[in-house]
């Protein structure tokens, strides 16, 4: 008889650093104000990091706490697969700083990158590796500081409110089964696209290597602020809008669904008006949209497991319900993932 193999998620874990920033700590800092962000974003407060931590740190504290959901060590894990946009350094990535502070074995780490996408991709790509035997145990993280990257005078306001720091992280872990029934849990399917031509509505361009451009940084760049996000807003909301619902309906229709046989949509964190939107185009209603960006703002690539664990702590996310992710970032790039949690 032939057997099946399915990958599991085993454990989840977060991470927001202790320092709480509100918008009205934000309105003593630039042209801003608490109503202006609840109103246009849904944030209410975000977390910055403190001085002393990195990225890596971060996604460490998120990938002890998915480790210790999973009832596992560290030597246990075959490969990590590690979103970021924010790395410690240019070079290296950050999943080897996490594979060594986490004392894995000298596996491999894999840094991702697709922005606000991260997670979605991270989780895909863990899914890819999971078919060889080789990685029957893979840690997937999210993690980035974009507060060391904001911009607090007019020109960047309305991209410095948005952002927040954190991580987030999973345990993967493929199971065999002989049992012709699909298994109660497992990843399912997954989308990912992308479109270059929207690079410049959302990019931090320098340092870089880019062809127009002399060196790899210069003095000039920072006082031009090429070394902050450049972004239009409207025009990323928009794509942002259309992609999410589209890698929604993709999942759905590729299987077969129909929105009510989905538990909870677990949606990217950029804007509460984005996901509202989402949700009225959907048809969903209120208790299977799973909302964290009032308490963390936009942390990027940490989005995704952020609010899956503000769902199993509330008690909406139960073994056994199907969700779907979606996510959409910089690039463009865009993805989701449709789970049997
Ligand atoms: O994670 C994926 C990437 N990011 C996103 O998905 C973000 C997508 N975009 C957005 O969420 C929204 O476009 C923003 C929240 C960034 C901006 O909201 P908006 O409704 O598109 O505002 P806007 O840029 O059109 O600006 C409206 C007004 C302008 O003033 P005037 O010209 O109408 O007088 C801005 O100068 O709001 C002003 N403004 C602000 N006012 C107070 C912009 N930023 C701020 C601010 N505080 N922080």
């Amino acid at each position: 008889m032939g057997s099946c193999q399915y990958a599991e998620i085993i454990g989840l874990g977060g991470y927001v650093p202790p320092r709480v920033v509100t918008n009205h700590d934000l309105a003593l800092m630039t042209e801003t104000s608490d109503e202006w962000i609840r109103s246009r974003t849904g944030i209410e407060q975000r977390r910055f990091a403190s001085e002393s931590q990195g990225t890596s740190d971060l996604a460490l504290s998120a990938a002890q706490n998915a480790l210790h959901d999973a009832k596992i060590e560290s030597q246990d894990i075959d490969l990590i697969v590690a979103a970021t946009t924010t790395p410690d350094y240019y070079m290296p990535g950050m999943g080897v700083l996490l594979q060594t502070k986490l004392g894995c074995r000298p596996i491999p780490a894999i840094d991702l990158r697709a922005q606000c996408s991260g997670f979605a991709w991270a989780l895909t790509t863990a899914h890819a590796y999971s078919h060889n035997p080789q990685y029957g145990t893979i840690l997937v993280v999210g993690a980035d500081l974009q507060s060391r990257v904001l911009d607090f005078s007019m020109a960047g306001r309305n991209t410095a409110v948005l952002f927040g720091d954190g991580a987030g992280a999973c345990v993967i872990r493929t199971i065999t089964s002989s049992s012709k029934q699909p298994h109660p849990s497992c990843l399912i399917d997954h989308v990912m696209g992308s479109d270059g031509s929207g690079c410049s509505t959302l990019y931090l361009p320098r340092p870089g290597f880019a062809q127009d451009q002399s060196c790899f940084i210069h003095a000039q760049d920072i006082k031009d602020k090429k070394t902050i996000p450049h972004m239009d807003g409207q025009q990323v909301f928009k794509h942002a809008t259309t992609h999410m619902e589209q890698t929604v309906r993709t999942l759905l229709d590729r299987h077969n669904l129909h929105i009510n046989d989905i538990a909870l949509i677990i949606p990217h964190q950029a804007n509460r008006r984005i996901n509202d939107m989402l949700q009225d185009r959907l048809q969903i209603e209120d208790r299977k949209m799973v909302h964290v960006i009032h308490k963390y703002g936009n942390t990027t690539s940490a989005t995704l497991p952020l609010a899956m664990l503000e769902a199993v702590e509330d008690g909406r996310l139960k073994k056994g319900s199907l969700i779907i992710t979606t996510a959409f970032g910089s690039g463009y790039t865009w993805g989701g993932n449709l789970i049997r949690w």
